[in-house]
């Protein structure tokens, strides 16, 4: 099998396992769940998902109780996406290939369908510690992705990004939006599957610093796409920060090196997973993809 035969065959069946997670409900929240799965469901790589499962396999992970974090994670990354693209944020109208939530919905459901994932998201996971294999995995796994998701992770990165619009950064307070921003769900994501895998802590501290590398290249990839790619092939729209007044790694260095910079954060990356000394091949395959994706 080629890579790519391999990688849809792995996105599909991680979308499917996440899929049984979605919302349900009836009557008069019908409205929110609606607003819920619109987003959920558009698509989109899986990549967090995709990771954690790799991940937790690479360690030897079996329990099931991976599937719920894996719907959790996609979860917090949706919702994310969701009050990125709000009109007091980056005001976007195209997302996974389809109007955003608030240009379907209206802002208010699409503020509270943000909302609302990201508590879905913590439902399951708290139902994953109770009701689980193992509590006190389950538990440390919900305790990285709450971390990593809150102020010293993904929102505050947000922060940093939308206070700084329109005014000159420097690169270092550039990597640190990237480092929170982005890099964080990434860092969670491939954390927890190793945590509910049972890695050792040594294990968990390595895995923190491969994803931070790939979530760094990740963003600068995203960065890049902005000012190369379609709004077709994105299905979101591009130019948005060139719109928005941000500072990216092209504004500050230009094309070729944000390049350079994107393939210099993969191989770091992917030489610290080999020094995990685990079959690590798809993960690394995954992350030279990656570098050179196209959405
Ligand atoms: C978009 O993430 C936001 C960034 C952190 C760059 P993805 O590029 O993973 O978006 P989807 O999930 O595939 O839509
Ligand atoms: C956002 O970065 C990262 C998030 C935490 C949502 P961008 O604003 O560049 O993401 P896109 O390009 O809209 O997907
Ligand atoms: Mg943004
Ligand atoms: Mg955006
Ligand atoms: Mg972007």
């Amino acid at each position: 099998m080629t890579f790519n035969e391999q990688l849809n065959e792995k996105v599909e069946y991680v979308t499917s396992a996440i899929y049984e997670f979605a919302p349900v409900a009836e009557d008069y929240l019908k409205d929110i769940t609606e607003a819920m799965n619109y987003s959920f469901k558009a698509g989109g790589k899986r990549l967090r998902p995709l990771i954690m499962f790799e991940t937790f396999k690479m360690f030897g992970g079996k329990s099931k109780d991976i599937h719920s974090f894996m719907a959790a994670i996609e979860m917090i990354h949706t919702y994310s996406l969701i009050h990125d693209d709000l009109p007091a944020m980056d005001n976007d109208d195209y997302r996974r290939g389809k109007l955003t939530n608030h240009k379907m919905f209206g802002e208010n459901i699409a503020i509270l369908a943000g909302d609302a994932l990201l508590n879905y998201a913590f439902e399951l996971m708290s139902d994953a510690v109770v009701n689980g294999d193992d509590v006190l995995n389950n538990a440390r796994a919900m305790k990285v992705i709450a971390n990593k998701a809150g102020i010293f992770g993904m929102i505050g990165g947000q922060t940093i990004d939308v206070k700084t619009e329109g005014t000159p950064i420097d690169e270092k307070t550039l990597m640190t939006i990237h480092n929170l921003k982005t890099a964080a769900l990434i860092e969670a994501s491939m954390m927890a599957g190793a945590i509910i895998a049972g890695a050792s802590e040594e294990e968990i501290v390595k895995v923190e610093k491969i994803a931070q590398n790939i979530g760094l290249a990740f963003q600068i990839q995203d960065d890049i796409l902005d000012v190369t790619s379609s709004s077709e092939v994105l299905g979101k729209p591009v130019l948005s920060d060139e719109k928005n007044n941000k500072t990216t790694y092209i504004t500050l260095k230009g094309l070729e090196e944000s390049k350079k910079a994107v393939k210099a954060y993969s191989d770091e990356g992917m030489s610290l997973i080999k020094e995990l000394n685990k079959d690590s091949e798809f993960l690394e395959e995954l992350f030279g993809y990656l570098i050179y994706r196209e959405k």
